[in-house]
């Protein structure tokens, strides 16, 4: 199986693709802005990651996303959405059209995703959806990604009726902090970040933040074999910071 993700190129999408790699499966690294960083993760990964360029907040792009990942290597696809931008801003202050545009990409796109991918999901095919606390849980400025997080994992329960017949799984797996550029950006800076970061690891039940693993071999699990009657499922691997 050809494993596409997107935002695969950087943060928790990188350490994701890590963790698969030893499963010898091609991996399509979607990714937007940072042309560096992508060529940096396809030579890491080398020889069994591509990267392409995509931007999944646009419907046709996706479809563009998933047909190159699809005609790799001929089908069938498992699918690891972690993409997301962020745009930290209070709801009343909220610009629209920005909020619109963080809808469509941290949510809607999931379904962009899956409705392009129906040629290339066959019996076993898995999609994980990388979720957040926020989705359930209010944080300060995070409802542009909150908001469609919560979305998406509604998608989820309404795809699973859909999907299931065709042998094909959603489920979500919702990582505790981690420290990635999202995280600076939501923060408003580096030296802020390492504040919200210091915080969250002492805040956290089990005393530090989530690692590489911790939520990568969840995803791990989901993909597999192990996981073949798990169906719309949040997994938060978080550590106990935050308990549904
Ligand atoms: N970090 C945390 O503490 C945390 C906690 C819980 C959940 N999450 C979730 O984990 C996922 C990954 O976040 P991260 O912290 O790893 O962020 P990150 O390091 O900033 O990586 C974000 C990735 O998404 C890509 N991306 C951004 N906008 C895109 C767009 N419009 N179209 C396609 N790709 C786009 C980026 O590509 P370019 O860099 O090339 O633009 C990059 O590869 C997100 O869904 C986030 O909500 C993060």
């Amino acid at each position: 199986m050809t494993i596409l993700i997107t935002g695969g190129t950087k943060g928790i999408g990188l350490a994701i693709a890590r963790h698969l790699a030893p499963r010898g499966e091609p991996l399509v690294l979607g990714w937007q802005g940072d042309e560096a960083a992508a060529q940096a993760a396809v030579a890491e990964l080398a020889p069994l990651a591509r990267a392409v360029r995509a931007d999944v907040g646009d419907a046709a792009a996706c479809a563009r996303l998933v047909r190159e990942a699809g005609e790799l290597d001929g089908g069938p696809l498992h699918i690891v959405h972690s993409a997301a931008s962020i745009y930290p801003t209070p709801l009343l202050e909220a610009d629209l059209t920005a909020f619109e545009g963080a809808i469509r990409t941290n949510g809607l796109s999931l379904l962009y995703l899956v409705q392009a991918a129906l040629p290339w999901l066959a019996p076993g095919s898995s999609i994980v959806f990388i979720s957040s606390a926020g989705a359930r849980q209010v944080l300060a400025n995070y409802a542009a990604l909150g908001c469609a997080k919560a979305l998406a994992e509604s998608l989820i329960r309404y795809l699973v009726p859909e999907l299931a017949p065709r042998g094909v799984r959603i489920n979500a797996v919702a990582p505790g902090l981690v420290a990635t550029t999202s995280v600076a950006k939501m923060a408003g800076g580096e030296q802020a970040a390492e504040r919200v970061l210091d915080r969250g690891a002492r805040a956290n039940p089990s005393g530090r933040l989530a690692e590489g693993a911790d939520y990568a071999a969840v995803v791990d699990f989901l993909l597999g074999d192990g996981a073949r009657f798990v169906q719309g499922q949040v997994i938060h691997a978080n550590g106990g910071a935050y308990v549904p």
